[in-house]
């Protein structure tokens, strides 16, 4: 029976260069997809790729406009959205840590001040809940290590890969909150609808590693 086209939704920028490497190496033509086009959706085979921001993927798998989709374990913490997660990628490696500017004296204490800059409110809440401290969230949306420099927080919680932003905006790493790698996650429907092609792009995703099956329900 021939396969039905499926929507992956996968989380824009690295992840997406990574995911294009693995699905290349695996016979999908992925040339289509480079960094300088402002195209967001692509046909790869019975692939239909969109190109979403990375917090916004497990909202379109939720909502059932992706089949599937792939993007960092942060992004899928951060949510409350009720997705299969069958499968943890060997891409998107990266850890997320709490930082503050080179020069402070972070100890963290039950009840003391403070002031957090993150993307992840919620991850960052359950971090320090466990230390009894309570602190404020500046929500922001990105450019993370800018904040500390000009006092709008006392510490940011952020991903690092390399630690050049850290280094370069003269931040430190003061503790280790969770590593990351990319996830391919489901919405449950599909699941069922299209168990085959899901197994097949897990399977291709894997580099044709047959183990994967026992992890997908
Ligand atoms: C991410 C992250 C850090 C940076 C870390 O930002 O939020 O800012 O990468 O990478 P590094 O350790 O390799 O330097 P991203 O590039 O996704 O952009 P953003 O700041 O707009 O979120």
């Amino acid at each position: 029976m021939e396969n039905k086209r499926i929507k992956v939704a996968v989380a824009k920028g690295r992840i997406l260069e990574e995911v294009c490497d693995l699905l290349s190496a695996s016979g999908y033509p992925t040339n289509t997809i480079n960094k300088k086009t402002r195209q967001l959706i692509f046909e790869i085979k019975d692939l239909t790729i969109l190109a979403c921001k990375p917090a916004d993927v497990t909202k379109y798998v939720d909502l059932g406009a992706a089949d599937c989709g792939i993007v960092g374990s942060d992004c899928i913490m951060e949510t409350n959205y009720e997705i299969y997660e069958p499968l943890t990628l060997s891409i998107g490696k990266c850890k997320m840590v709490l930082a503050c500017l080179k020069n402070k004296k972070l100890v963290l204490t039950p009840g003391m001040d403070l002031k957090i800059g993150t993307k992840y409110p919620k991850i960052t809440k359950a971090f320090f809940a466990k230390k009894k401290i309570f602190p404020e969230i500046v929500y922001l949306n990105g450019s993370v290590e800018l904040a500390p420099a000009v006092g709008l927080c006392d510490a940011i919680v952020d991903i690092t890969e390399t630690g050049s932003t850290i280094k370069e905006n003269n931040l430190k790493v003061v503790d280790s909150l969770h590593d990351i790698c990319a996830k391919l996650v489901m919405n449950r429907a599909s699941y069922r609808i299209y168990s085959q092609e899901l197994k097949e792009l897990a399977l291709a995703l894997s580099n044709k590693n047959k183990k994967i099956f026992l992890l997908i329900p």
